[in-house]
């Protein structure tokens, strides 16, 4: 294996899928029941905040019944063992990495543990329901809404993202359909700079054409096997 040093891990719905979380796509997924329009959208939320808040909050409540995977705790594994540059970016909004115990990682897509107050921009840890109308606890306006990048908001820490992405020696895709922009573009970016590319998922995805290789088969197999491989290079 060529010389690795900084390693970018994009992950995806199908990271958490063992741990008992719904995907998006495929079976049962999130958007089997529900549209998009109408749970995912700064227009939702303006038309319909009560069921908005409610998805989220329905979700948010899942994640107490919920633990890391195998896959989880072995990428906090070498996140914590890593000796070169490491950076997890999830589009996951549960909070299973850190909970594996991973801490070079980012959320693109925001957080359920966590609310967003629409008129200054703070964001402030939140385990419970989030009522529309909740008062900032900083500048007290009413419009805490849940910490979530809508589609057609921007994802967060893109600039940060793109930096690692330029300078990645491997990416390494897990459980991501590949659907969703900008996420599904990370394969090309690495790539385009030089990065190896690995993607581990369950079944083939939009993007498996840009991958050098694709591993198919569970995250919670995958992961750790792939994990042991990169820290014996
Ligand atoms: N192990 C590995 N991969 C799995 C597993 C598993 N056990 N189970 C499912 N998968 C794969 C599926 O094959 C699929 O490719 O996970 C992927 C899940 O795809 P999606 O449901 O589309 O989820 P994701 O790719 O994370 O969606 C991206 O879309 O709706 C938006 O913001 C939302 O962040 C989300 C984004």
């Amino acid at each position: 294996m060529p010389d690795i040093r900084n390693i970018v891990i994009l992950t995806g719905a199908g990271i958490s899928a063992e741990s008992g979380l719904a995907t998006f796509r495929g079976p049962d997924g999130l958007w089997e029941g529900h549209r998009v329009e109408d749970v995912c959208t700064p227009q939702a939320l303006a038309r319909d905040p009560v069921t908005v808040h409610r998805f989220y909050d329905e979700r948010r409540a899942t994640l107490a019944a919920v633990a890391p995977n195998p896959a989880h705790d072995a990428l906090a594994a070498l996140d914590h063992t890593w000796p070169g540059d490491l950076l997890i970016v999830t589009q996951n909004v549960d909070d299973l990495h850190e909970r594996a115990g991973a801490v070079r990682l980012l959320h693109m897509h925001g957080e359920l543990r966590s609310a967003l107050c629409a008129a200054c921009g703070a964001a402030k840890p939140w385990q419970d329901a989030l009522p529309p109308g909740t008062h900032c606890p900083y500048c007290e306006a009413p419009s805490l809404r849940p910490d979530i990048v809508f589609f057609g908001e921007m994802p967060y820490e893109m600039e940060r993202i793109d930096a690692a992405l330029r300078t990645a020696d491997l990416f390494v895709s897990i459980g991501t359909s590949g659907a969703v922009y900008p996420a599904a573009g990370f394969v090309q970016t690495a790539r385009h700079a030089g990065a190896q590319t690995l993607e581990l998922n369950l079944d083939p995805s939009a993007g498996s054409i840009y991958f050098h290789e694709t591993r198919i088969g569970p995250a919670s197999q995958l992961v750790p096997e792939w994990v042991a491989e990169v820290m014996g290079s």
